[in-house]
């Protein structure tokens, strides 16, 4: 009788022990702050990568789909939708409990060549419309969010002279948010861009939102997507881009974060899916292994980041990393190919990394450990503040 009991105690120490390392996860952590999500690939949230599935479903509260809500996977034909792959990413979100993210209706980048063949403002409008009405439309109230449009500014905050520009003129920005609110009233809009940390863009993103707010144009955040590196953006950037973007009355997304520890190729801090560079072992020194001192400079960065994200209670809605682990990053291959990137909070195993552990310690503290300093990156060597061992 004793061995049972005692048998039985362990048995229910296992289980809490269990229990225990189970509860702290990304999404816990920041709770009543903001969604924490990542974007999927189809082996994620189709069954066929299982660890990585689980991985998903203990940390984050929202998902994106990487690639397979783009228009050359869901109309690759003019009229023939696609919609497999995306009512598996449907399932997995909702099966799981997830905030249902849209990604995206309106981009330059990955849409057929068709779209805009042979097509004037009427009929191309009329594409765009059907597009948007039939994908929006098939997903009414399951997916909650849509990036509506994606990258429609230049550098220097002027209009991306996209096919979308050249052929419908400046307004089809608004109409693409027209027929997504016509498709779905329930759910959230947003307008999706990279850079918008660097000053002059940001005054074309805060210009645009204004005129599509004039307009009585449905508009619920920006999504700042915050591809970027060790050294930029400077934090203050970051907590600039938060101020003057919340002050815009809408929300904030993260939407796409990742941090590249790799050299850089070109200065310009853009994430233009459309650069592509020649290989080089120069340009892709950590192959063994990312060195600890670069390991501590990724995780004092993350934390830093996330502890401007709760300076802005109520503006950051979500966020979202653009992919799980190191290994399924698109960083490895872009803007070179084949190289070995280390830019997420878990590495090629599924394993947390120092920067996974720092975030979680960052998020125990009452307040943040960071007020605001011009140095957004430590010094190899230095000890990154919240780093420390997981202690559920
Ligand atoms: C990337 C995907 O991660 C890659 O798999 C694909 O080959 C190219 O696009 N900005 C965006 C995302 O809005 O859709 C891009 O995703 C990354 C940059």
């Amino acid at each position: 009788m004793k061995s049972f009991i005692r048998i039985f105690a362990c048995l229910l120490t296992a289980t809490s022990v269990a229990a225990a390392q189970s509860e702290p996860a990304l999404k816990n952590a920041f709770k009543g702050k903001f969604l924490v999500g990542a974007a999927l690939n189809e082996a994620q949230f189709s069954g066929t990568n299982a660890s990585e599935a689980a991985l998903v479903k203990k940390n984050f509260n929202s998902t994106t789909p990487e690639n397979v809500l783009k228009w050359e996977y869901v109309e690759p034909q003019p009229g023939q939708f696609n919609f497999a792959p995306s009512d598996r990413y449907v399932d997995f979100g909702e099966t799981n409990g997830m905030f249902i993210i849209g990604h995206t209706l309106v981009w330059h980048s990955q849409t057929p060549d068709w779209v805009f063949q042979n097509a004037d403002r009427s009929i191309l409008l009329e594409r765009m419309s059907n597009h948007i009405h039939t994908v929006v439309g098939r997903y009414r109230g399951r997916i909650k969010g849509w990036d509506v449009v994606n990258e429609a500014l230049n550098e220097d905050g002027t209009l991306r002279n996209s096919p979308w520009r050249k052929i419908i003129g400046d307004d089809y920005i608004e109409k693409a948010f027209q027929f997504a609110h016509e498709a779905d009233p329930q759910a959230e809009l947003y307008y999706n861009d990279y850079s918008l940390e660097n000053p002059a863009k940001r005054a074309g993103v805060v210009a645009l939102v204004k005129k599509l707010q004039a307009a009585g144009i449905f508009i619920t955040a920006v999504g700042t997507q915050e591809h970027i590196n060790l050294k930029w953006p400077a934090i203050q950037l970051v907590d600039d881009t938060l101020t003057e973007l919340g002050q815009l009355g809408v929300k904030v997304n993260i939407s796409e974060l990742d941090i590249d520890v790799l050299p850089r190729v070109s200065n310009d801090t853009s994430a233009d899916v459309g650069k592509n560079f020649a290989a080089d072992p120069a340009l892709n020194p950590y192959t063994n292994g990312l060195p600890d001192s670069v390991q501590q400079m990724l995780a004092q960065r993350y934390v830093e980041l996330f502890a401007a994200y709760q300076r802005h209670p109520g503006v950051v809605a979500r966020v979202t990393f653009w992919g799980v682990t190191d290994a399924d990053s698109w960083l490895n291959n872009w803007p070179v190919a084949g190289r070995m990137n280390y830019p997420l909070l878990f590495d090629r195993r599924g394993n947390p990394k120092p920067a996974y552990l720092s975030v979680m310690n960052l998020c125990k503290q009452k307040t943040s450990p960071f007020k605001y300093t011009n140095h957004s990156v430590q010094k190899p060597g230095d000890t990154p503040v919240g780093s420390g061992t997981l202690n559920p």
